[in-house]
């Protein structure tokens, strides 16, 4: 992938994730940077990861990249808070690429918060993560943060039974709601799948925070700071599975995205 002078900035960003929702965040790293080469791995065969151990979650953050590198990645975006929370320090050790990361946007909810409170719904391996635990105690002093662990939400979106969720999303919302909280924090990239339940669930004054905006925009930053953007238009994207690829294609055409190639892979 490097040409004449040792440069590989043309070739693709490779996004992972446990599955589907890591298709937010690839979204808006298209969104931003249309004229970048993308593959996405989704590692649907092995979720949620949010059940399992860290060394579990490590061990497929490091298949997904290994695979990802072999295709030539130049970059490595974790879509995943799980992976990234738990498996992000391991990954940079262990590879020479860049990694942008994702995890609960505790600090935006944090900072822009009127009335002290804010919500977190994430799975129970990024809530239970040292990174999670070192970056909301840091805010803990001057705001309560509620945390719910979306228990079952990944799974039912996983088999594309987003309606489903409704009766889980009102058990978990509720005590948010009851405690007042103003902002939301989506701590899990399946979940923005899940905005236009949610907002009939809760009360208008209450903000969401999705972190898929500021994921993309860090892309872009990286690959600017190291050389890395690519020098021409023609472009692919390419989708790859390892479990049902029909729910691939349907998750594609919500998010509007067209893609050259979608593929199973047993990565
Ligand atoms: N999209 C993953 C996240 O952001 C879902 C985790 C899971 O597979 O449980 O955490």
């Amino acid at each position: 992938m490097k040409d004449i002078d040792g440069n590989n900035s043309n070739a693709p960003i490779g996004i992972f994730d446990s599955g589907l929702g890591g298709l937010s965040i690839c979204k808006e790293i298209i969104k931003v940077l249309p004229n970048e080469s993308v593959i996405y791995l989704a590692d649907s065969a092995n979720t949620p990861y949010g059940e399992k151990s860290r060394e579990d979650i490590i061990d497929l953050s490091i298949k997904n990249t290994a695979y990802l590198l072999e295709l030539g990645c130049k970059i490595i975006v974790v879509a995943c808070n799980t992976a990234t929370t738990n498996a992000i320090s391991v990954l940079r050790e262990k590879y020479d690429v860049p990694f942008i990361g994702i995890e609960p946007a505790t600090k935006p909810a944090a900072l822009q918060s009127g009335t002290g409170k804010i919500g977190v719904l994430a799975t129970k391996g990024t809530l239970n993560s040292d990174l999670f635990l070192t970056t909301s105690s840091k805010f803990r002093e001057q705001l309560e943060i509620i945390e719910v662990e979306g228990i079952n939400l990944v799974r039912l979106i996983e088999k594309g039974q987003l309606e489903e969720t409704k009766p889980l999303l009102i058990e978990y919302l509720e005590p948010m709601v009851d405690k007042g909280v103003d902002h939301i924090v989506l701590g899990c990239t399946h979940y923005p799948f899940l905005i236009p339940i949610i907002q009939e669930l809760i009360p208008g004054n209450i903000e969401i925070i999705d972190s898929g905006k500021a994921v993309a925009k860090q892309t872009l930053n990286v690959l600017d700071s190291e050389g890395l953007l690519s020098q021409t238009s023609e472009n692919t994207k390419v989708f790859y599975t390892n479990n049902n690829i029909d729910l691939l294609v349907s998750f594609l055409e919500r998010i509007d995205v067209k893609s050259e190639t979608i593929e199973f892979k047993n990565f």
